[in-house]
């Protein structure tokens, strides 16, 4: 049985993301959506629950996908399920320096392979990083996540923005 581990922060899960681990279930007898718990990223927008539900609610139609969390190193985290390869996608050259190394330094450390798959070329200007920017000064994100990640990025904003605006307000009074 082989298996493969999708791994990344989905923060939250974009159109590009849900393509990528769609086709490598096509590969793979089991894939492992593997959501890092980041301690270096620590002002995340979405908890670890809350990205988890996001990608169960739209991998649930894959059979043969399931979302696991993983702290530490990735490599450790395979071996542990047992899983030979990793496959991530290259949007564009800019993305190949670093992947290649990481993809070198995890085969060093394990064995283990990293196989590349090509985003689609609708996706490739899409990262989670700038969907969230996007999202947060009211800009439209439609055809970048599913439209019911757009609508909680649209509610988690509007939350952020009123509890700025609170505070601000609290400010002004002291
Ligand atoms: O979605 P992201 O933030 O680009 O995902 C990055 C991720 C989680 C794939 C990468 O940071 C990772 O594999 N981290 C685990 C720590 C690790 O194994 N580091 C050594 C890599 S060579």
């Amino acid at each position: 049985m082989a298996t493969a581990l999708c791994p990344g922060s989905f923060d939250p899960v974009t159109n590009g993301h849900l393509d990528i681990i769609e086709r490598t279930a096509r590969h793979f007898d089991d894939v492992i959506v593997a959501v890092i718990r980041n301690p270096q990223k620590t002002q995340s927008l979405f908890t670890l629950e809350e990205r988890q539900e996001m990608l169960a609610s739209e991998l649930a139609h894959l059979k043969n996908v399931r979302i696991e969390f993983f702290k530490g190193l990735l490599v450790e985290f395979a071996k542990e399920r047992g899983a030979e390869s990793i496959v991530k996608g290259l949007r564009a050259v800019s993305d190949f320096d670093y992947e290649l190394q990481m993809a070198q330094m995890n085969q060093k450390l394990s064995g283990i392979d990293t196989f590349f798959i090509s985003t689609s070329p609708q996706y490739s200007f899409l990262s989670s990083s700038l969907v969230r920017e996007v999202a947060r000064f009211g800009g439209d994100v439609t055809g970048m996540v599913p439209p019911s990640i757009q609508t909680r990025l649209e509610e988690r904003f509007a939350e952020l923005h009123a509890a700025q605006a609170a505070e601000g307000q609290a400010g002004d009074r002291e």
